[in-house]
């Protein structure tokens, strides 16, 4: 039988919490800037002092490389230091001549010693700025087990951060990644740090992206797009020109979709390709969406517009190796497999958004005045969207067309698919 635990004896030399108003004279923190603008913005607007910032990402990525022009970048305002734990100095220096920042003052070493970092953060020549690659590497000689496992993982990061908190200085841990795509080690490093960033992008691919996914000090889900180049990873200062440059015009499956990222507008060309399946169960295929969210699309379209995909291999690509997880996608995606469908290829001027319920109705989506003006911004000369709300101002002018709809039944006039009541097939999807 357990027993009820008696309450704590009070301790004379216990004092009471002093509390203090919400409103005080304690300063605004500065934050620290690296100038690489597209990393500031998603850490928030710069790095928070004090703070622990995990960084995770596949294998081969470019976290290390990310990371080192980072820390060179602010190396020149502030002492800065960079420990790897997975690569050697000679290594580690070859990077930095081939990114060209060898020049810079960043301090460099090769260890996986917890406690020689922990000694570092804490002496008086501590680093303002460090960067720990990787979590995974390093080793607490008084936590009995190897380094990577979880009570490894856990207490380094609890030493670095209670270090971190206590001295002011930025840590900045690397973690890999599972192939499930979650950091690896304890769930629970996710909720220890301030800041969990993820650094993502397609294999083959030269676009990163840089996903702030908890921030205790700014935005979530606001992203940095960078390219890998030879000289390493370069910012990309209008990610929508860049992720439709390589469009190829008038052909059918094709659509421009006006996403949302974090506060940005950001343009996506959504592709799909319907082809004969010689499978008794078609292939669905998607890359870059959700696969849910695709069935979903396609129930619909088949149930409520009376289109068959039966015995076709559906593709779906979001190009350039973008993943998008918005709901305004959908109107997207129905537009993409329409015109490939019908090989009619969509109006190569238009943009799409608009979310899609389950009775075929097109529902309005969060910032629509601000993907329309991005969409004119680059040359765009209209876009087909959902209702608009009486709240919402909306460019819509004799040179950027609005084309509202209100079910998804009207995107087929819209493209000039015709659909015959006979092609309505219930039930074989
Ligand atoms: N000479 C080069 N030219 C172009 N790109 C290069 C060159 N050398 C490396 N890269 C790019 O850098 C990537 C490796 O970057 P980096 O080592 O920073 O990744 P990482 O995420 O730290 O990997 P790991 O998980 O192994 O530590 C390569 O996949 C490649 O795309
Ligand atoms: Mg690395």
């Amino acid at each position: 039988m357990s027993q009820i635990p008696k309450g704590l004896k009070r301790d004379k030399s216990t004092k009471p919490l002093d509390f203090v108003g919400l409103k005080g004279s304690s300063e605004p923190t500065e934050r620290w800037k690296s100038q690489i603008q597209e990393f500031d913005r998603v850490c928030g607007g710069g790095l928070v002092p004090g703070s622990v910032i995990l960084v995770g990402g596949d294998p081969g990525i470019g976290k290390s490389t990310l990371l080192l022009q980072v820390a060179a970048q602010l190396s020149k305002g502030r002492p800065c230091a960079y420990v790897s734990g997975e690569e050697g100095i000679a290594q580690v220096r070859m990077r930095a001549s081939r990114l060209g920042v060898e020049t810079t003052p960043l301090q460099l070493s090769s260890s996986t010693d917890l406690r020689s970092i922990i000694a570092t953060l804490e002496s008086k020549e501590a680093p303002d700025f460090i960067v720990v690659d990787s979590i995974q590497t390093m080793y607490l000689d008084s936590v009995d087990s190897s380094p990577g496992t979880v009570t490894q993982v856990r207490c380094c990061a609890q030493e670095l951060i209670r270090v971190a908190k206590k001295t002011g200085s930025v840590v900045v841990l690397v973690g890999h990644v599972t192939k499930e795509g979650a950091i690896a080690g304890p769930r629970i490093l996710e909720h220890m740090v301030d800041t969990v960033l993820y650094f993502e992008g397609e294999r083959g691919h030269q676009f990163r992206i840089l996903r702030s996914v908890k921030n205790r000090f700014g935005p979530t889900d606001e992203i940095g797009v960078f390219e890998m180049t030879q000289l390493g990873l370069q910012e990309v200062e209008n990610p929508s020109a860049a992720f439709i440059a390589d469009r190829h015009d008038d052909v059918s499956g094709s659509v421009i979709f006006g996403g949302i990222e974090g506060t940005r507008p950001l343009l996506v060309e959504l592709q799909s390709l319907v082809a004969p399946s010689s499978l008794a169960t078609p292939r669905r295929t998607v890359i870059g969406w959700d696969s849910g969210r695709l069935s979903m699309v396609i129930a619909v379209l088949e149930a409520r517009c009376g289109v068959s995909f039966a015995g076709k291999d559906i593709y779906l690509n979001v190009a350039g190796g973008l993943k998008i997880s918005e709901p305004a996608a959908d109107l997207g995606v129905a537009a993409a497999l329409l015109s490939a469908l019908s090989n009619i290829p969509f109006p190569k001027d238009f943009i799409v958004f608009g979310e899609i319920g389950l009775v075929g109705e097109i529902r309005p989506v969060s910032q629509m005045a601000a993907r329309l003006k991005e969409a004119e911004k680059l040359g765009f000369k209209g876009a087909l969207t959902p209702p608009k709300r009486a709240k919402d101002a909306l460019v819509d002018s004799s040179s950027f067309k609005l084309h509202s709809i209100k079910t998804l039944i009207e995107i087929f006039e819209f493209i000039g698919y015709d659909v015959k009541p006979k092609e309505m097939v219930h039930g074989t999807y």
